[in-house]
């Protein structure tokens, strides 16, 4: 008896692996919008819960595994504890760092770059403030490579804790740096990150870091970022991320678009 032909289309796309071993809303699903957007069908690893993780196996390992099941390309979110930039070398696969532990987070940084620059005519000596958890930001070292190549200035805004090893101009106050900036990005308080508890209340933290609507009416130009999640009132008052000076859900936005050039890119097809 003949087989009867199928009626499914040939297959045109294949598959790109997203490995989420750290968790994540914007990136991930940022990732498998694109991912739709260019014909990958996306392979989710969503943390550890009824994987293999659960059984011993390896972060190593479990990437090992799922790159032998040679999807188009790997895009993986993980900790210091893995090399992420070895494994990658020893693969014939493409892997995207989607927020390697503190060392980098570079397609939040690229996000970060186009929104500034569809907001502002021109990047060139444009002045970015960076206020929070600097010393714990993977997005903060990203930048902090990225921003030069571009002629964009930064400085930073902390409590001593959060600047450990930051080798960055730091302004002596909020007010201060928001003075001298044409944008503020605000980064989240890693509570997770820190083992012994922080020299001062999440009350001191907010009088002294919180960008809030005064500072809006001070300075009615400034345009403010947070890749997220933001702890709200802590890091930006609620009412900020609904004025016209949040570029937050732009950021979000562009977050699609970035990761669609990039999977562009990497299948040759351009952006
Ligand atoms: N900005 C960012 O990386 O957010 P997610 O942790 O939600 O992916």
């Amino acid at each position: 008896m003949e087989l009867e032909k199928s009626p499914l289309p040939p297959s045109i796309g294949g598959a790109i692996a997203l490995l989420f071993f750290e968790p994540s809303t914007r990136t991930r699903m940022s990732f498998e919008a694109a991912a739709y957007r260019v014909g990958l069908g996306p392979m989710v690893f969503d943390g550890g819960h009824r994987t293999s993780l659960e059984k011993g196996e390896s972060v190593e390992d479990s990437i090992l595994n799922v790159a032998a099941m040679q999807p188009k390309i790997l895009v993986v979110r993980c900790g210091d504890e893995l090399n992420l930039k070895k494994l990658s070398e020893s693969l014939d696969v493409p892997v995207v760092n989607a927020g390697w532990g503190v060392v980098g987070h570079p397609t939040q940084a690229l996000l970060d770059v186009m929104t500034l620059q569809k907001s502002f005519a021109n990047l060139e000596g444009l002045r970015i403030l960076f206020v929070g958890d600097i010393a714990h930001s993977r997005v903060a070292a990203s930048h902090f490579e990225l921003l030069p190549k571009l002629g964009v200035q930064h400085k930073v805004c902390a409590p001593d804790e959060f600047l450990n090893k930051v080798n960055a101009e730091r302004v002596s106050s909020l007010t201060e740096g928001l003075q001298w900036a044409d944008a503020v990005v605000a980064l989240r308080v890693q509570f997770e990150r820190h083992n012994q508890n922080l020299s001062f209340s999440s009350k001191e933290y907010q009088k002294a870091y919180c960008i809030n609507q005064n500072h809006l009416r001070m300075f009615p130009e400034l345009r403010v970022l947070h890749p997220g999640p933001i702890n709200q009132n802590l890091e930006i008052e609620s009412e900020v991320l609904k004025a016209k000076n949040s570029l937050v859900y732009e950021q979000v936005k562009n977050g699609v678009y970035i990761r669609e050039a990039i999977l562009r890119a990497y299948l040759g097809g351009g952006s």
